[in-house]
């Protein structure tokens, strides 16, 4: 695996860690498409890790193998760049949809999985649609794929998707229910008559009228994320140490990506960790759970549990006690997930810089910066604090909420 910065020597022990972590440009402006695996290529999910943070971080402050965890693990950025250094994954994650995804990747990733016999049974799957079988009588009155899902689409690409729904219920093998959870649910926003981004989903925008132009061919789009998911995760498997191809074989998955919610859920089965890089929920940014309601539904769930263990969840922005709510709760998931972290581990936060001097910003400062000064408390020491500019992408879509230009990555250690 070629080095993302050649300043980065081999040893992490003898080496001036901090000088090394100001080292990076960790905006990554200059430094070309890496080789990581981008886990955004295979699904959409909001407010991702770019590979390059979590692969950069383990490169100067884990030796190979350590344990690396990230507890808001989101789809599983951190954990597949572990997965590429021969480190050992732990990821926790309050959303289902998310833990279903990086599950998922990990199921592909294992050293006996067909891809070809997949493509197959999904040419085979899509050949033997009838539009004219009611698909939705697999499921019972009360199911979300019967009930739910169907409103957001037009009729005919509603009858698709439920269909294969009903195939993924009844696929014969793990692998194959792999790749159907990834291929049909990234495609599921896109396919949908609701022509908005993920607000409107994740505010329940129903589309009001499908007209025909909306009349979407799930197939088609099926296949084409079937061929980026194939050709990207083959490229992936090739680039796995051995280390790291026999614990896909053996591990068990819910032993390493666990479905959690770390505000009432206080014990891990997590230990000795090296270190955590995470980047945890940004105050009233963003809705995970319900930016994949689509998702939920087709997976026969509603997002409406997870939406209770959200942390800083857009929905709530408006309520008075958004900023203490956010505050209380991640002040107790940061006790909770510093806990398995051994002395002298690490643990890396990316959290948001709101620099304007509006009173929403000046309040979330606050806010982090409380969050922050709970972390001694669980014995964390901040050793280094390093700056990143956001993507003008990114920065935009904030502007309405907040000024956010800039996220800090902080690095704390284990003093005790
Ligand atoms: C910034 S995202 C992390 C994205 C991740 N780094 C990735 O690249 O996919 C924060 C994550 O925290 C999760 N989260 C929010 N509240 C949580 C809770 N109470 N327990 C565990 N995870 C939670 C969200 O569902 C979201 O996936």
């Amino acid at each position: 695996m070629p080095k993302l910065n050649p300043l980065i020597p081999q040893h992490p022990d003898q080496r001036d860690i901090g000088s090394l972590l100001r080292s990076v440009d960790w905006s990554f402006s200059s430094i070309a498409k890496s080789s990581l695996i981008d886990c955004r290529r295979f699904h959409w999910y909001p407010a991702t890790f770019i590979p390059e943070i979590p692969f950069s971080l383990m490169e100067l402050l884990a030796p190979v193998p350590s344990r690396i965890y990230d507890p808001f693990a989101g789809i599983g950025t951190t954990l597949m760049q572990a997965l590429l250094l021969g480190h050992e994954p732990y990821g926790t994650e309050n959303s289902r949809v998310a833990v279903t995804v990086s599950q998922s990747l990990w199921t592909l990733l294992r050293p006996d999985t067909d891809f070809s016999g997949i493509a197959e049974e999904i040419r085979i799957i899509a050949a033997e649609y009838d539009s004219l079988t009611s698909y939705e009588d697999h499921f019972h009155a009360d199911d979300p794929r019967r009930s739910l899902l169907p409103r957001w689409f037009s009729a005919k690409t509603a009858r698709q998707v439920t269909y294969l729904a009903y195939k993924f219920d009844t696929a014969s093998n793990e692998a194959l229910r792999a790749a159907l959870t990834l291929g049909v649910s990234n495609t599921l926003k896109g396919l949908s008559a609701q022509r908005g981004g993920w607000g409107c989903i994740a505010d329940n925008m129903i589309p009001k009228a499908p007209g025909v132009e909306d009349e979407k061919d799930a197939f088609e789009r099926l296949a084409r994320s079937m061929g980026i998911l194939t050709r990207g995760l083959l490229k992936f498997r090739l680039a796995l140490p051995n280390h790291s191809r026999a614990l896909l074989k053996t591990a068990e998955i819910k032993d390493h990506i666990r479905h959690t919610n770390l505000v009432t859920n206080d014990f891990l089965a997590i230990q000795d960790v090296d270190l955590i890089i995470t980047s945890p929920p940004y105050p009233s940014m963003t809705d995970y759970a319900t930016s994949q309601r689509l998702s939920y539904y087709w997976l026969g769930h509603t997002p409406e549990s997870d939406l209770r263990g959200e942390i800083g969840a857009r929905r709530k922005r408006f309520s008075h006690s958004a900023l203490e709510d956010y505050l209380s709760d991640m002040t107790s998931a940061l006790e909770t997930l510093s806990r398995p972290v051994r002395v002298g581990g690490y643990v890396c936060l990316v959290l948001p810089e709101f620099e304007g001097d509006r009173t929403q910003d000046k309040a979330r400062r606050r806010v982090v910066q409380e969050v922050l000064a709970s972390l001694p408390g669980h014995g964390l020491i901040l050793e280094h604090q390093l700056s990143r500019f956001l993507p003008g992408r990114r920065r935009h879509h904030n502007a309405h909420w907040t000024t956010l230009e800039r996220e800090m990555i902080y690095v704390y250690r284990r003093s005790s």
